[in-house]
């Protein structure tokens, strides 16, 4: 009994019984019950290749850039506009809830496009977020607390890992629409137009912008118009996610295309940003969270509504990463320098697609390939199951998420062979 006493009440026990009886009481800890949960679905896999002692091993795990040696880049830009802010030897005070203006202004510039009437209108109310993960927090509990319609959210099947928990954690009610078609590996665009019309009128729709994660499959620009048909019909709500501007297509533009189609139709929307991907600013957790007003008043308002969000939560972002950025997106020529260095990523990963489909084909697989070239963005959906996932970790060292995702950065010209007869041997 007594070894599970803790310290101060073994000691206060003893005190005590020296001036009489004493009756000992065995306190177990409050956390007795806390059971152990499982690792992160993505983040646990870096755990598990760390923990490999094997040479050659892969990680294919979290969707993180590297270069062709496997190592994680920075890109010149980035170092460049960091030299820039140290040089300006600003302070460190607090920034404001919001964050840095110069970096927010210039965010929703980039997703929303100089042409956007809601940027010429003035009426896009918008913070600094602790990246995208973050975006998708303060916008979770945004809708929770200001949406009239109701706590439903629709994410596609299957989402990004978090996005589940991301939402539940934001006081939503997450339910799933069709997105993926395993016979395909494909999009399905009638089941997800058959579950956005079957979904209760005024739902929130979750729609990744580019890159789905983690198919690799997004719609057309024709089948955006029809879901954004769809939605318009059933007064759906969407909130996109863009965590990957530019990454897809290499072309920022190019890949903001729902976006702006979504504006020019007429929607209002709010939108998840990220900066880790597209300037691989992953640590220093660069994002922004932004709601698509009705009118520069209603901005204001909703303005004054965010910032009461967002202080009890984490009170004000960081700067540092922030004034990266901006130096980035305000700098006419070190944006042309970024945008450059962001589509040689993309092409980077684009030719990784190609030369893993050719060592498959060349090992004389006879599975069809193509879904990983048609693939677009960081990871490609191998259509791999679990079970043939643990045996790559397992008996080859290659490691990735049990859905058959792998992070196609990971991949370089000196492991890639060895990556294609891993997975021959694996799946024939
Ligand atoms: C991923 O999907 O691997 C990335 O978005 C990183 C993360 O935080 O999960």
């Amino acid at each position: 009994m007594l070894s599970t006493l803790r310290g101060s009440a073994v000691r206060a026990a003893a005190k005590q019984s020296s001036a009489g009886p004493v009756t000992l009481i065995a306190r177990a800890s409050t956390f007795a019950n806390v059971k152990e949960g499982p690792p992160d679905a993505i983040l646990g896999i870096t755990e598990a290749f760390k923990k490999d002692s094997f040479s050659e091993k892969i990680n294919l795990g979290v969707g993180a850039y590297r270069d062709d040696q496997g190592k994680p880049y920075v890109l010149p830009s980035v170092r460049e506009a960091e030299q820039k802010v140290v040089g300006k030897a600003l302070d460190k005070e607090y920034a404001g809830i919001t964050g840095v203006p110069s970096f927010t202004k210039a965010a929703a510039l980039l997703a929303y496009g100089p042409d956007s009437a809601a940027i010429k209108e003035d009426r896009i109310a918008i913070t600094q977020s602790i990246s995208g993960t973050g975006a998708l927090r303060i916008g979770g509990a945004f809708l929770e607390r200001f949406y009239p319609h109701g706590k439903a959210i629709y994410i596609p099947t299957p989402s990004w890992a978090n996005h589940k928990a991301v939402f539940t954690d934001s006081g939503l009610d997450v339910k799933q629409y069709k997105y993926y078609n395993k016979d395909t590996i494909g999009l399905d665009f009638d089941g997800m137009v058959a579950d956005l019309k079957a979904a209760p009128e005024n739902s929130i729709v979750l729609l990744h912008a580019c890159a789905h994660n983690p198919t690799g499959i997004d719609p057309t620009p024709e089948q955006w118009k029809q879901i954004s048909q769809v939605v318009k019909e059933k007064g759906h709500f969407p909130f996109f996610d863009m965590a990957y501007q530019g990454f897809a297509s290499g072309d920022t533009d190019k890949d903001a295309y729902p976006i702006r189609l979504f504006i020019e139709e007429g929607h209002q929307m709010v939108l998840a940003q990220s900066f880790a991907k597209n300037m691989g600013l992953y640590g220093e957790r660069v994002g922004a969270f932004s709601v698509v007003c009705e009118s520069a008043e209603e901005k204001k308002r909703l303005d004054s509504q965010i910032k009461i969000l967002v202080r009890p939560l984490y009170s004000n972002p960081p700067v540092h990463g922030a004034r990266i950025a901006s130096e980035i997106l305000n700098d006419p020529s070190l944006n042309k320098q970024w945008l450059g260095e962001v589509k040689g990523m993309a092409d980077r990963i684009i030719k990784m697609r190609a030369l893993l489909k050719e060592n498959l084909q060349k090992l004389g697989s006879k599975q069809n390939w193509d879904h990983i070239t048609n693939q677009i963005g960081m990871f490609a959906y191998t259509g791999l199951k679990p079970e043939q996932m643990e045996v790559l970790a397992k008996e080859h060292s290659v490691y990735a998420t049990k859905d058959g995702r792998i992070s196609v950065a990971g991949i370089t010209s000196a492991n890639v062979k060895r990556l294609a007869e891993s997975i021959y041997k694996t799946t024939g």
